[in-house]
């Protein structure tokens, strides 16, 4: 190579390696960068987080729903996590992560166990808020509880059963989920509420994972192994439209008196059809919008009213005809 040419060829080398060790620093930098420190964006009053049981159940869309509107009041970021099946080891593994992120405060559905016990003494101590919806542990650190008496609404539906029948009753209950506490607290409270009558007798609980087709084939095998069942009640919010479901497919002339957990559309068209007779409306939206309202409170003042029960109520087809005739809420 003449001179020249290696001269020239030595410079475009070494630009080369420049603009190379350049670009690696920034893309490498932008590619392995993992953000240790507190991810609230300056944007923004205050980072929450909402663990929710199921991301894309719609009782749990409703309590975000109500999470966002409290958030667009009050100049809040919300992160919505949650796993994509129910699954109470996904959802204490997420409350680890976003105690980690040093989030400034945490509403999470309540999970039985030691471990969640442990993760809320965790978050506590590092100064992060973390309060309960929907299901309380009340032998943890939370601070606050935001929503159903779930035992009193256990009884209500006792209530209404008792209300609604006379003579013998065979009850079959479709659960959410055995594990979930809420769940547990529900049925508990019913029981305690039928027991004095000394007529209505538990047949079975089955499971349906807080699924409509879980209901529906919770309900189906309920009245196949059970042809005397004569009530079937559901306790979490897709249970009720599973279970009439599942009722149609094996024994549809069959007249049960069918008791149902929420307010979702579909279970308020199945009342006013004549499928459910009854439902306890619970109130997700409220108790998202009041959950972000504590821990706003609370980033002020530690102290507040422990258990903020939102309202419970037995829903029947007349109450739906008087609301829409304006009478009523
Ligand atoms: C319960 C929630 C549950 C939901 C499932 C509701 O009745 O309160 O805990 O996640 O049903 O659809």
């Amino acid at each position: 190579m003449k001179p020249q040419s290696t001269l020239l060829f030595y410079t475009l080398s070494g630009v080369l390696f420049i603009i190379s060790f350049v670009g690696m620093l920034i893309y490498g930098y932008k590619t392995f960068y993992i953000e240790t420190e507190n991810v609230q964006s300056t944007d923004y009053a205050y980072h929450f987080a909402l663990i929710a049981e199921e991301s894309n159940n719609d009782y749990w869309r409703l309590i975000e729903e109500g999470a966002m509107r409290a958030a667009n009041e009050n100049d809040i970021y919300i992160e919505y996590v949650a796993p994509e099946k129910a699954d109470n080891d996904s959802m204490l593994r997420l409350l680890d992560r976003m105690i980690s992120a040093k989030v400034d405060g945490i509403i999470i559905q309540g999970v039985e166990g030691d471990r969640f016990v442990n993760l809320v003494h965790k978050g506590i101590e590092r100064g992060i808020s973390i309060i309960t919806t929907d299901t309380d542990v009340k032998s943890s650190e939370r601070k606050v509880y935001v929503g159903t008496n779930n035992f009193y609404a256990g009884e209500l539906a006792g209530k209404a059963i008792l209300e609604n029948t006379t003579g013998e009753q065979y009850v079959g209950i479709v659960t959410g989920r055995y594990d979930a506490i809420n769940q547990q607290e529900r049925i508990a409270g019913f029981k305690k509420k039928v027991k004095e009558s000394g007529r209505i007798h538990i047949v079975e609980v089955k499971e349906s994972n807080i699924t409509e087709i879980g209901a529906s084939q919770a309900a189906y095998s309920l009245l196949k192994q059970h042809p005397n069942i004569t009530v079937l009640f559901g306790t979490s919010a897709l249970d009720g439209i599973g279970m009439v479901d599942g009722l149609d497919e094996i024994a549809p002339n069959n007249d049960i008196y069918i008791i149902s957990f929420d307010v979702l559309p579909e279970t308020l068209d199945l009342i006013t059809q004549d499928k459910i007779d009854a439902t306890i409306a619970q109130y997700p939206e409220e108790m998202g919008y009041r959950s972000v309202n504590v821990l706003i409170e609370l980033q002020q003042k530690d102290l507040l009213e422990k258990q903020q029960y939102t309202e419970t109520e037995i829903i029947e087809k007349e109450d739906l005809l008087r609301r829409k005739n304006g009478d009523g809420k």
